[in-house]
């Protein structure tokens, strides 16, 4: 135990570097096998620092070429080389010295995909967050800020493209069919924003000029053959841009951007400086291949790249421990985008689904940490739905605390006062209170206290008087974090019998209520209004204002008069939200009534057909929530097989209760030609989300059958193969299907991914069996991370049904995926390993198993840190 606790890293020993570098002059020669890399570091030991101080460079499999301090070969004796470090001693104890160090790669072995990697063919570099040390020796820490000149040379054949951060400077043939091109970022940065490629790529160009007149190249590669299909994203980035400029007054500042799409990559996309590089799921597009989420994905993923190059490049985070500074805020900057670009509340409602879905199990389970975690083993094990979504809830109390305007002040005062640096948490804060003019006290709690708040509402009314109670706790959960009241601002409305909300004017004790948010800040308060004309619906947490379980015994009635009548569409949605998931949270404990579902199924119905509402806002009152939300609001004891089972009764019912109404929907839209724009896209999912219903209630597959035949897009083609793979997996006409979808698209891995995708999630008898033979599929490659998510992800959580089922072949089959995956790409097994996350809260069969699961994989011989921690931390 002792020696795990050494591993640990700590925000409490933060310290600055001894040593700061301030240029970094690099050359990387790619040859096929191997890559040569000369580092030239501008060095100077920090003013103040003691001058005994050696100077240890991070490295992770590195071979050292050479080593030399202005340009004289270093003795032996002056440095030692680890597996960890290159350590350096006796150096000059002020002034400006140069550090030579050579290194050799093989980027065609690096299948952990962090550092040079080849994928495709492609020469391409990941460095968030520790990756850079596995290129060269560097301090390999966000803090240590430098400007890069980097030349590559490589084979004109093989990579006629050569790219890296900032603007191009230079380029030109070399001997033996090889050519180099040289690049200059003028702004610092730390090491992890650092990024090249070089390959045969294809290129979409276009251009930007910017508010303050600067014309901006733009450039999107991708693998040949495929840059028709980068034309939506392209005009994603141009919107980008131009919106950073509107709301922020953010302006772009350098000549070029680049944008590189490729096939092996381990999260979504990264924001290195000028030079983006993303998984090419998040460029690629087009309406026979891709769906309407993968257009939503796209745009979000491209505006929240981009957004990084104020927060996260031009302020960047002292250390990682401060990853929700840039994450949180760019989380948010991009939500906002697509809420200002297309439909708030439809945006908003889709957030909160997902933070309730990713982010609260997380904070309610044993991977449970605080938005600013305080110490970690492996840092790649931090990208997680509390850093990003939840980071995101909090910079939005911020906005809703201060208002618009104070909000857009105190982000000025940021951009301004903290331009060039690595930034904390409470420098980011800070601003906000200096230009808000209001103590965030209560409220930076919020990031070091980790779990889910309970917000207990309860209501009473007599003679024009309404009395709001207000309470918060926070239950000490995995993470071990105070539980101390925090600054919850609750958005609110009373709605009038007539549909509008009422003017009222509050008296609060204990807590705050102006321009319709109270402000609870103790653990209780109460508000009072008067001279009320009648009783109000109250609509509450309105936007989700915070991200709490609330508990609010409102009656059913009244909660059903909501979903009719609130106003605020978002109320209308969480009213109806949280009745439907009480329902089947019932049915998942003790089975289906259709009796107690009626009434609430019949308001899902209306919301359906309400005409009113727009057509996005019309799927999502449709949709039921997902196997996994309804576990989590079981709570405990979960048999997953009845949660499964009450779902699909409660879907099938749906579909009856629909009947005339559902069947009008659906033949109107028939035929609709494809569009990405917003409405068009709400009719598709309003259809699709209804067809599966209807198909249930019939329990007849060809409706499906035929919207699949007739498919002129992706999108309502893959809705209409979900239906048939979900619902009636053993009809001949599925696995006919299944065929043809496979055999259209054989050479195209993003659509592929699909197709491994819905097998791997659809519940069913025999889905284990269906796995392990696309495991071993030949186009199953568990070394392409989009791949081996869609396969392992797909069983592991998209399919509870048979991941859970009660004999623990579910899990032992993932276990054994995970321990070879692990041996390639040690961060993608980790993140698949999630997926047991809420184990504890399975009835004790299956706890029983899936903990001897763990066990068994946590002693694995061979087992990485990143594994073996999500593994440890899962089982404490
Ligand atoms: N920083 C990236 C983003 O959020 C995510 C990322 C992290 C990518 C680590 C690669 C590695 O945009
Ligand atoms: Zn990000």
């Amino acid at each position: 135990m002792h020696d795990d606790d050494e591993q640990v890293i700590r925000l409490e020993d933060y310290r600055p570097t001894d040593f700061l570098i301030h240029e970094v002059d690099l050359l990387v020669c790619l040859f096929e096998g191997r890559a040569e890399v000369r580092a030239a570091l501008t060095v100077e030991r920090r003013p103040g620092s003691p001058e005994a101080a050696s100077l240890s460079l991070d490295g992770d499999e590195l071979t050292l070429t050479s080593l030399a301090l202005d340009g004289e070969r270093l003795p032996e004796g002056s440095y030692e080389v680890s597996p960890e470090a290159l350590t350096l001693h006796g150096l000059p104890a002020s002034g400006r010295f140069t550090l030579s160090i050579g290194t050799t790669l093989e980027p065609e072995k690096n299948t952990k995909l962090m550092g040079l990697y080849r994928t495709r063919g492609v020469w391409c570099t990941q460095c968030e967050a520790e990756g850079f040390r596995r290129i060269t020796y560097f301090l390999d820490r966000p803090d240590v800020l430098a400007t890069y000149r980097v030349r590559i040379e490589a084979p004109r054949a093989a990579a006629p493209v050569l790219l890296a951060n900032g603007n191009p400077v230079e380029s030109g043939p070399l001997e033996g069919g090889r050519h180099f091109a040289l690049w200059h970022d003028p702004h610092p940065k730390p090491s992890y924003l650092f990024a090249l490629v070089a390959g045969d790529l294809d290129v979409l160009k276009d251009d930007f000029t910017t508010a303050g007149g600067r014309k901006v190249d733009l450039a999107i590669y991708t693998e040949k053959g495929l840059s028709a299909r980068s034309v939506y994203a392209m005009d994603a980035l141009k919107r980008s841009m131009a919106w950073d400029e509107r709301r922020f007054g953010r302006e772009y500042d350098l000549d070029v951007f680049n944008i590189v799409a490729v096939s092996d990559f381990n999260m979504g996309a990264m924001e290195n400086k000028g030079l983006n590089v993303f998984n090419h799921k998040y460029v690629l597009l087009d309406p026979d291949t891709a769906t309407d989420g993968d257009y939503a994905g796209v745009e979000t993923v491209i505006a929240h790249e981009y957004f990084h190059n104020w927060t996260g490049n031009r302020i960047t985070c002292r250390d990682w421990f401060q990853l929700c500074l840039k994450e949180g805020l760019t989380v948010y900057r991009d939500q906002e985008f697509t809420a200002d670009e297309r439909s708030r509340a439809v945006k908003r409602i889709a957030s909160v689904q997902l933070l309730k879905s990713q982010q609260f199990p997380e904070d309610q389970g044993p991977l449970q940490h605080p938005v600013r975690p305080t110490r970690y083993r492996e840092i790649n094990n931090f990208y997680t739905a509390t850093v990003y979504d939840k980071g995101a809830e909090l910079v939005r109390m911020i906005a809703t605390i201060l208002g618009p305007e104070r909000f857009r002040a105190g982000m000025d005062l940021y951009f301004e006062r903290h331009d060039g640096e690595a930034a904390t948490i409470e420098d980011f804060l800070l601003c906000f209170e200096e230009a808000g003019g209001r103590s965030l006290e209560r409220f930076r709690l919020w990031y070091a206290q980790a779990g889910t708040p309970t917000l207990s509402v309860r209501e009473t009314y007599a003679d024009g008087r309404l009395t709001l109670s207000l309470s918060q706790r926070l239950a000490r959960g995995a993470a071990g974090t105070g539980t101390e009241p925090m600054h919850m601002p609750v958005r609110f409305g009373l709605v009038g019998s007539n549909g509008a909300d009422m003017e009222a004017v509050p008296r609060a004790e204990g807590a705050k209520a102006e321009d319709g948010i109270i402000h609870l800040l103790e653990e209780k308060g109460e508000v009072v209004f008067e001279g009320l004309p009648e009783r109000p619906l109250v609509s509450i947490l309105r936007d989700f204002s915070a991200p709490v379980t609330l508990d609010f015994p409102q009656s059913r009635e009244d909660r059903l008069a909501l979903a009719r009548l609130d106003p605020d569409a978002f109320g209308r949605w969480r009213a109806l939200a949280d009745l439907v998931g009480e329902t089947l949270a019932d049915a998942g404990r003790t089975g289906f009534s259709p009796a107690d579902a009626a009434p609430v199924l019949q308001a899902v119905a209306a919301g359906a057909a309400d005409e009113a509402l727009e057509p996005s806002l019309r799927a999502q009152m449709a949709a039921l929530p997902g196997e996994g939300e309804i576990a989590r609001l079981v709570g405990q004891d979960v048999d997953p097989g009845r949660v499964h089972r009450a779902r699909i009764a409660a879907m099938a019912e749906l579909g009856r209760i629909g009947g005339e109404s559902f069947a009008r929907l659906l033949a109107e839209g028939a035929g609709e030609p494809f569009s990405p724009a917003p409405d068009s896209v709400g009719r598709r999912a309003l259809r699709n989300t209804i067809l599966a219903f209807v198909s249930l209630a019939a329990g007849d597959a060809s409706r499906a059958e035929r919207q699949f035949a007739g498919a002129t897009n992706m999108t309502d083609r893959l809705a209409a193969l979900a239906v048939l793979a979900h619902h009636f997996p053993r009809e001949a006409a599925t696995r006919k299907a299944l065929e043809r979808f496979h055999d259209t698209y054989a050479g195209d891995d993003l659509v592929l991914d699909k197709w491994f995708m819905l097998q791997a999630s659809a519940a069913h008898e025999d889905a284990l069996a269906d796995v392990e033979r696309l495991a071993a599929h030949p186009a199953f490659k568990l070394a392409n991370p989009n791949r081996a998510r869609a396969l392992i992800g797909g069983f592991a959580s998209a399919n509870p049904l048979a991941f859970h089922r009660p004999d623990g072949a579910g899990y032992r089959f993932v276990a054994r995926m995970l321990t070879e995956l692990d041996r390639l790409n040690p961060q993608t097994a980790a993140r698949l390993a999630t997926a047991f996350r809420s184990w504890r809260s399975l009835e004790p069969g299956r706890r029983e198993l899936a903990a001897q699961t763990l066990r068994a994989i946590a002693q694995g011989k061979q087992i990485s840190r990143d594994l073996k921690d999500i593994v440890d931390r899962s089982l404490q």
